[in-house]
């Protein structure tokens, strides 16, 4: 019984009357645990995405052990349980093929076991959306902890982030400006600790909106992994969610439209990744709410850009927690935020922030005298994108946002990459790049190809951003001219499949405008003589996600985890 009347949710698996309560009891025994250590405690999980072949997770462990001294000082009972981990840099073809899978081992290895809340740990880009979509479905009282930033590169005294950094000296090696040796001893000065990238990429975005939902406790985010006050959070958030489980606060209280609002006004302020967009928008859904593009885009337009953060500004996600983190842009922007909003720490959003204090004014300004008055993400619509595109124009050329130019079209990812360094390439600076078959069908699975690699005969003559657009996605770290998300996607016949080279395209982000300037009809005739996309797989789970994906501008979730129609207050199972 929980101390607010009501039956605990594991004692459904503990005190039946038949044979399972025993045997359940029984194997607590067998791992230790006398009926001291869980009788009359909340039962806590701690679902850990820890993996050695997820790089950014694996200290989350140590993290473990910390949510579990927490939760014994709180009287509740920890088990620690792992689910799928997706590393970044080891999987083939993407991460983004198994977020969904992952977010479905998430929900029910939560619902099928005696939990009466949970601790979410994650880090990499992928793993803290899918936590937070299978918690979300699942609906049990629930903390998300992530593991936290790197500390800051550094090469030959130059302060290098993750893969910013990674992504511009590759372009440098290329271009011919610095040898082999250097590019080898790069590769030990980047990545110095434990961590998830440490610029404003997509896991410091995810984990960043996780304290603008209010599911995280303040100051998540920012802290690096490997300072000692990471741990003292994990633990905090092992106290917090024995309270929440007394409370029964869950996700879906927590995760209201007014939390993602905020989060959506977060993800502007820090000119966070393009792909937040996609992963809110898959979130939201699993508990009924749409969040359309044009809605980010609404708000994007009265949101200030405010965070001098790489990939969009200078800094690191080091110096983001020394100048006092989420907390602190919060407080900036919190005229635009709903402060009412409830949060896991049992107060509001506004109440969260009576602490924050902004230590470094140049890289967190204020509201009035911000880095760009709108936010960081832009929506683009128009004949070649008539269901929406995203573009950073924060971490673009200021001069390209409005450019015309002669479409030159790559089949794939593998066209691009025979050809692009041809030095018979029919291609100037003024051209667009333009490659199709990289989304979620396409590809499959909508890898991260959208920061198209610039011909190296123009890297030569210091050309260093063009602008290029496709129907993948671009790492949050990437930065440049660069439009992603181009939907419908190019293998679902979208307009993007009939772009031949030659024809000109236009690009207009201050009226948000993508256009293909060639004749509806002749577009009509192109798409009709297409072949047929390219089946990838016959069987097992790419089957499955071929025939149940949704869009970008739906999240890229399965049609069949999504809550349609269910209103916000009525998704707890
Ligand atoms: Fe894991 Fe960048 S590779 S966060």
């Amino acid at each position: 019984m929980s101390t607010n009347g009501k039956p605990r949710r594991s004692q459904a698996w503990l005190d039946t009357p038949e044979l399972y309560g025993w045997l359940r009891r029984a194997a607590f025994k067998a791992e230790g645990f006398g009926e001291q250590a869980y009788e009359g405690r909340p039962i806590i999980g701690i679902c850990n995405t820890w993996s050695e072949l997820t790089h950014c997770n694996a200290h989350l462990r140590q993290l473990a052990e910390a949510v579990k001294r927490g939760v014994w000082q709180a009287g509740g009972f920890p088990l620690e349980f792992p689910v799928m981990s997706l590393g970044e840099y080891n999987m083939r073809p993407t991460t983004m093929l198994y977020r969904n899978l992952m977010s479905m081992d998430v929900e029910e290895s939560i619902t099928a076991n005696p939990l009466d809340g949970v601790v979410l740990l994650g880090g990499c880009d992928k793993t803290t959306p899918a936590l937070l979509m299978g918690a979300a479905s699942a609906d049990v009282p629930a903390i998300l902890v992530t593991g936290g930033p790197q500390l800051k590169g550094n090469w030959r005294g130059e302060e290098l982030g993750s893969c910013t950094d990674c992504r511009r000296y590759e372009t440098e090696l290329r271009a011919g400006r610095i040898t082999d040796e250097e590019w080898a001893e790069l590769q030990s000065c980047i990545l110095r600790s434990p961590g998830h990238c440490m610029v404003m990429g997509t896991a410091s975005t995810m984990a960043s909106m996780g304290e603008a939902l209010g599911i995280a406790l303040p100051g998540n985010a920012a802290i690096p992994a490997v300072d000692s006050r990471r741990m003292q959070l994990a633990e905090a958030a092992g106290r917090k969610i024995v309270d929440l489980v007394e409370s029964d606060l869950r996700p879906s209280a927590v995760l209201s439209r007014r939390a993602f609002e905020n989060a959506i006004r977060t993800l502007h302020a820090i000119g966070g990744s393009t792909n937040a967009i996609i992963h809110l928008a898959a979130i939201a859904g699993r508990l009924g709410i749409d969040l359309p593009l044009a809605l980010f885009d609404e708000l994007s337009r009265t949101t200030p850009f405010i965070l001098d953060l790489k990939p969009s500004g200078r800094f690191l996600m080091e110096d983001f927690f020394y100048a006092g983190g989420i907390p602190a842009v919060l407080k900036e922007i919190s005229p635009l935020l709903h402060l009412e909003a409830p949060t896991i720490t049992g107060r509001t959003l506004g109440e969260n922030l009576d602490a924050a204090d902004n230590q470094n004014a140049e890289l967190i300004r204020s509201a009035d005298a911000p880095l760009s008055p709108e936010g960081g993400l832009a929506v683009l619509y128009g004949s070649l994108a008539p269901e929406g595109a995203v573009i950073k124009p924060t971490a673009a050329s200021p001069e390209l946002l409005t450019h015309r130019g002669r479409a030159l079209v790559f089949e794939d990812h593998d066209d691009l990459g025979r050809r692009i360094d041809d030095p018979e390439l029919d291609v100037t600076p003024e051209d667009v790049l333009v490659m199709r078959n990289g989304g979620s069908i396409g590809a499959p699975g909508m890898p991260e190809w959208g920061l198209l690699p610039l011909p190296r005969k123009l890297l030569q003559r210091g050309i260093r951003d063009m602008v290029r657009l496709s129907d993948a996605r671009m790492s949050g770290t990437a930065f440049g001219t660069v439009v992603v998300h181009v939907a419908p996607e190019s293998a679902a016949g979208g307009p993007l499949a009939a772009v031949r080279d030659g024809d000109l395209i236009e690009l207009d982000v201050p009226n948000r405008r993508l256009d293909l300037l060639v004749d509806e009809r002749e577009v009509q005739r192109r798409l009709a003589e297409r072949p047929a996309p390219k089946t990838h797989y016959a069987r097992g789970y790419g089957w499955l996600f071929a025939q149940h994906i949704l869009g970008a501008d739906r999240g890229c979730d399965f049609d069949f985890l999504r809550a349609e129609g269910v209103a916000e207050a009525a998704v707890t199972p």
